[in-house]
């Protein structure tokens, strides 16, 4: 999927001065590229993100996917993009307290008619490839920060979208299950030739991804 940002801009009102968090940003991805997205706290990396998935409207500016605009696109329309095209990890995880991890992970699947017997197949195939096995059953606040963000990811992907929106995947993680997790994402993105933004802190991702893009300043600078 290709995706294409002009012009953009974002500010949030607080009070009576207008933020300005995204200034006349430009951003094109290729098909299947995987790019990463780094910049100081605050600098509007989920913002951007939030955009991307339509969470966010933009103040000015245009945006397409596949060449398709979406300022032309209604809520269902948006819907339909999220559930059939798009993973989206989020950066406080954002599972639903009451399913389990392997509902959770399943959900993007039910939500596309898959049958909950398949769903949670799938679900724990991806749970188990990432170390959470025997975490399967538990319920979000039944798990650690580096678990519930391990869900968060396999819900991202199980659905095998074609675009993936990940806010620090990885933040939360230790070194050796941060390196676990990582090489089963891009094995997941490469194989499947997924279009991926990925914002990270992390130098070890930046480096395994085909390019880093810096925000600053309400833009994205080549690095
Ligand atoms: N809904 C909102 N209303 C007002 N201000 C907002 C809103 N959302 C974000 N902001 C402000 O926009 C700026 C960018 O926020 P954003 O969350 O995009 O930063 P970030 O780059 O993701 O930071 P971090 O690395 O800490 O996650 C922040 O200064 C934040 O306070
Ligand atoms: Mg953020």
């Amino acid at each position: 999927m290709t995706l294409s940002m002009q012009g953009l801009a974002k500010s949030f009102k607080q009070g009576d001065t207008q933020l300005k968090i995204l200034e006349d940003l430009e951003l094109n991805l290729q098909d299947g590229e995987i790019v990463a997205v780094i910049g100081e706290s605050g600098s509007g990396k989920s913002t951007l993100l939030s955009l991307l998935a339509g969470f966010e409207t933009p103040d000015k500016g245009s945006m397409s996917w596949n060449g398709d605009v979406t300022r032309e696109w209604d809520e269902k329309r948006w819907s339909e993009f999220r559930k059939r095209s798009l993973g989206f990890v989020f950066q406080n995880y954002h599972l639903i307290p009451y399913l389990t991890a392997v509902e959770n992970v399943g959900l993007p699947l039910r939500l596309t008619g898959v049958a909950g017997e398949e769903a949670n197949a799938a679900g724990e195939k991806l749970l188990r490839q990432l170390g959470l096995a025997q975490r399967a059953d538990h319920l979000p606040n039944q798990m650690s920060g580096g678990e519930s963000q391990r869900v968060a990811i396999a819900r991202a992907l199980v659905h095998k979208p074609s675009l993936v929106l990940a806010d620090e995947p990885t933040g939360s993680l230790d070194a050796r299950t941060g390196q676990t997790v990582l090489d089963l994402l891009f094995t997941l993105l490469t194989e499947l030739k997924q279009t991926a933004l990925i914002v990270t802190h992390s130098a070890e991702v930046a480096a395994r991804c085909h390019r880093v893009l810096t925000l600053r300043q309400g833009k994205l600078w080549p690095s």
